[in-house]
């Protein structure tokens, strides 16, 4: 068997939850990858919506195991709070849900070492989601870092030494804190933490293969967000791309299988950084109020702009999509016009390449299309699909040479049409 891998193709928040949530049915696993609490994945089925960080999405469905693969940087303290409120609303997960041992660990010095780092930037800041992501990615790749592994072996030495470092940057940088708190909260998550199984998730993965298991594996982020591939430095950081799910996972790229690439039906961005078709008008806010953009977990109102097919094929390009799932269509239902970006114009000279320089300020060269002007939420089958919407996604499919597999309608569950069959 192979791994499916389904990730954002945009800036994050495209809608990889809900579609993770949809598909995961269909196969025996489900495993996050790489990122951590800054993700906010929603779902919405039966009158309910849960938003997970850490937790895969495949999480509600009955019989399947999510994995947290050794990629994910773990935060005990989001992790309890997560595992608190879906327990609290019904959601038995002990059975569900394994952890790798590889996966490390955010100690509560990150997240503030994240907020020092970011004040220090000024008005050049990232826009984090706050949540350490950066200093514990820093920690690992500088190794320095702490697993979920070391929970179990003189943990206390290790914890206790990263500590006094981190202490010793915050200091550097004059930031004010209160660890105790912070402490007590992580380490209650230490102890939910191993009420899971911990487990060596490579073997478990690649065993799990060969027994003929099916795998999905669940980006998070979004490719335009990767820390190779995206507007660096305004990016997370980790690989968000397809080959992130090899390293996150311990899958050889051989057994890398389907790649879903997912997209809105325009384009929205959380955090600074280049965005070409950013609408700063009445057209943009327009967008964000159909399309409730505002972050899933820090409320943060979304920037929005209309669909970029430049960083589209761009990021299709890295992670040899497959397959397309186009989210959020409903959101332009009361459009008169929709434009698509096709090309940029820098200094004059047109390109369809992403360009390297973030300062580079590209202008968007746009088609225009004609809105379809009709309720699509409660379409539940292609046929219904208004003739102006089938242009459009027909104008999409040949600009970027894959073709869309779903179609989402709305944010639940129900309100997703299969245009044929994925795999
Ligand atoms: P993720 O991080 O990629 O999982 O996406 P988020 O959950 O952060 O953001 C997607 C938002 O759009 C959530 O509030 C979803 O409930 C919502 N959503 C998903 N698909 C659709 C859709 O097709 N139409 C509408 N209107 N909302 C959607
Ligand atoms: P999901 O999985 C949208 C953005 C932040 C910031 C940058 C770096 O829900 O799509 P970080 O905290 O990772 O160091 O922040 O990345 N960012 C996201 N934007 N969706 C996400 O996750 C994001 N995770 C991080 O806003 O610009
Ligand atoms: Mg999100």
């Amino acid at each position: 068997m192979k791994v499916d891998v389904l990730l954002g193709l945009q800036w994050g928040d495209e809608g990889k939850g809900k579609v993770v949530d949809v598909l995961s049915p269909g196969y025996d696993i489900i495993a996050r990858f790489q990122g951590g609490p800054n993700a906010g994945h929603t779902l919405e089925f039966e009158g309910q919506k849960y938003v997970l960080r850490s937790i895969p999405s495949g999480i509600f469905q009955d019989g399947k195991l999510n994995v947290i693969g050794n990629g994910v940087v773990l935060d005990p303290a989001l992790f309890k709070e997560e595992v608190d409120a879906l327990e609290a609303s019904g959601h038995d997960l002990t059975d569900r849900l394994l952890i790798s041992k590889k996966a490390h660990l955010i100690l509560p010095t990150h997240r503030l070492l994240d907020a020092a780092y970011e004040r220090k930037k000024g008005n050049g800041k990232i826009g984090t989601t706050g949540k350490g992501i950066g200093p514990a990615y820093t920690d690992k790749i500088s190794r320095n870092g702490l697993r979920v592994g070391d929970i179990f072996h003189s943990f206390s030495e290790k914890y206790n030494a990263a500590i006094a470092r981190h202490r010793g940057l915050l200091q550097q940088m004059d930031y004010e804190y209160d660890l105790e708190s912070l402490e007590q909260q992580w380490f209650a998550g230490l102890d939910c933490i191993k009420r899971f199984r911990v487990i060596d998730s490579d073997y478990f993965i690649n065993k799990s293969l060969d027994e003929g298991k099916s795998i999905l594996a669940e980006g998070a982020q979004g490719t335009m967000l990767d820390i190779d591939f995206g507007s660096y430095p305004f990016v997370t950081s980790s690989n968000t791309v397809c080959a992130g799910a090899c390293t996150g996972l311990g899958i050889p790229p051989v057994k890398i299988g389907n790649v879903y690439g997912i997209f809105k039906a325009y384009c929205t961005r959380v955090g600074s950084g280049p965005f070409p078709t950013e609408l700063m008008d009445e057209t943009g806010e327009q967008i964000r109020n159909n399309g409730f953009e505002y972050g899933s977990v820090t409320g943060r109102p979304r920037r929005c702009g209309w669909i970029d097919l430049v960083a589209l094929r761009y990021a299709i390009m890295i992670n040899g999509v497959t397959r397309l799932i186009m989210m959020k269509s409903d959101v332009m239902d009361d459009f008169d016009v929709i434009k698509a970006c096709t090309a940029y114009k820098i200094h004059g000279v047109e390109t369809t390449e992403f360009p390297f320089e973030t300062e580079a300020n590209p202008e968007p060269v746009y088609v225009e299309l004609p809105g379809w002007k009709s309720d699509m939420t409660k379409i539940h089958d292609k046929r219904e699909f208004p003739k102006e919407f089938s242009d459009y996604a027909a104008f999409l499919e040949k600009m970027l040479k894959v073709k869309i597999g779903i179609v989402s309608v709305g944010p639940d569950r129900a309100q997703t049409i299969l245009l044929d069959s994925l795999r």
